[in-house]
């Protein structure tokens, strides 16, 4: 029987956090707000953003919401950007993705002022990552090196492997996982032999975006199983990508779906949040 990662309730503490450090600010004169941007009407997206508005009124945090039309051109969003970028009072700015076709999203995301950016997608903050400088940091992987600690899981030194290696979430998950002293092996779609890899992993890390790919098969037991995926099956119910019943009674720890890493990466971004104003009034929060 694995224990189960409660990630509602980490991040529940995550968030308290956040809103007792927004009120001290708040003492101080010091207001926090973000901006979020969603262009379309993408229902899972408008999901996510409205959840995200949610969070932040929770955590005592301002947020600023910009609902643009479908056929909002590239100058258009990019005048958009520009703005929030110029305005003092305006902390973090958050672009939903993903954007409608047609727009091209690299060049908005980078856009988007390193010490604004509260994704941690823009190259600035991707190298400081990798050097280990201050910046943001992408939310659902920070989220999940948060899950392990707030666990009481080991990082240094065990073996971590990490399936998929996507810009926001496999590849700063390696870095994260290295920063915190893990053997990180990085898997991926041309990875020969990938249950052989996995095998060796005290940590697995699963972010392939294929319903309940993971089972038993690729896990060692006692392994500790963090499933990034989510997914609507064709029950109606929410599925990751790590076939749950299969796995439980192998892994040492695991991540429910839904309850796991998805409350994670919203409290991390209000946690973000904090950070934009450290970085742009040079604080410490
Ligand atoms: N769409 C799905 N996840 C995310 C996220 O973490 N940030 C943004 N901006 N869009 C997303």
């Amino acid at each position: 029987m694995a224990k189960i990662i409660d990630g509602k309730a980490i991040a529940a503490q995550v968030k308290e956090e956040v809103r007792q450090k927004v009120a001290q600010l708040a003492e101080q004169g010091v207001s926090v707000c973000l901006a979020v941007v969603q262009v379309g009407s993408d229902p899972a997206s408008s999901v996510y953003v409205r959840n995200k508005k949610k969070a932040c009124e929770a955590v005592g945090i301002k947020s600023l919401s910009y609902e643009l039309p479908e056929e909002t051109t590239q100058a258009e969003l990019l005048a958009l950007v520009d703005d929030l970028n110029a305005r003092a009072d305006v902390n973090g700015i958050l672009v939903q993705l993903p954007l409608p076709k047609g727009l091209n999203e690299e060049e908005i995301l980078d856009r988007i002022s390193p010490l604004k950016d509260v994704d941690g997608f823009h190259p600035q903050n991707v190298g400081c990552l990798s050097v280990g400088k201050p910046g943001f940091v992408s939310c659902t992987p920070a989220g999940v090196i948060q899950l392990l600690k707030r666990s009481g899981i080991a990082i240094d030194g065990q073996e971590c492997v990490v399936i998929g290696r996507s810009n926001i979430v496999g590849k700063p998950m390696g870095m994260l996982l290295l920063q915190e002293n893990g053997t990180v092996t990085v898997t991926h779609s041309h990875t020969k032999d990938l249950k052989e890899v996995t095998k060796r992993a005290d940590i697995l890390v699963v972010a392939i975006g294929k319903p309940r790919m993971i089972t038993a098969e690729y896990v060692k037991e006692g392994a500790t199983v963090i499933d990034v995926g989510i997914h609507r099956g064709g029950d109606g119910k929410l599925c990751g990508d790590v076939d749950f019943d299969s796995v439980e009674p192998v892994a040492g720890a695991i991540t429910p779906v839904p309850g796991g890493v998805g409350p994670m990466t919203i409290a991390m971004l209000m946690h973000n949040c904090l950070t934009s104003v450290a970085l742009q009034k040079k604080i410490s929060v």
